[in-house]
């Protein structure tokens, strides 16, 4: 799936964006070794601290449904908003998928490509839980 494709599914997901405190809606749509898109978008709280990024919400919801191998996920915050992952979410994906490509927008509104490796150098992993479970 191109880019540009895999763009289009993280704006719509982003129309489900529960963001009424920073206003600032993102979708991410996530496409798994599988072949499957899942979608996902900010969810906030009242209690500010708790609000869950769209990449993360991605990644949970498809972790939950049984995939762990990611190809890539494109992130959008509207045209305009150049979003690239923070790095809480940088993390999260890096636990199951380094070498996934990861899609946004820069200021410009151009698509930048780049691997999640590129984007979080020196990821942290916990060696001694032997990634099976
Ligand atoms: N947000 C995301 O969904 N993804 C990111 O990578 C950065 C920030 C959300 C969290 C919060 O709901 C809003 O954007 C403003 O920070």
């Amino acid at each position: 799936m191109k880019p540009k494709d895999l763009m289009i599914q993280a704006a719509l997901a982003r129309k489900a964006s529960y963001s009424p405190y920073s206003k600032f809606a993102v979708g991410a749509a996530l496409l798994t070794r599988s072949g499957r898109v899942v979608l996902g978008c900010n969810v906030e709280n009242s209690s500010f601290g708790l609000a869950c990024c769209a990449e993360r919400t991605a990644i949970f919801k498809a972790v939950s449904e049984g995939e762990r191998d990611f190809v890539a996920v494109a992130v959008t915050a509207g045209k305009g908003h150049g979003a690239a992952p923070c790095g809480a979410c940088r993390q999260v994906l890096h636990e199951f998928s380094p070498e996934m490509w990861v899609y946004f927008h820069d200021d410009a509104g151009k698509i930048v490509r780049k691997k999640v490796s590129a984007l979080l150098t020196n990821g942290f992993r916990l060696r001694s839980h032997g990634g099976k479970r």
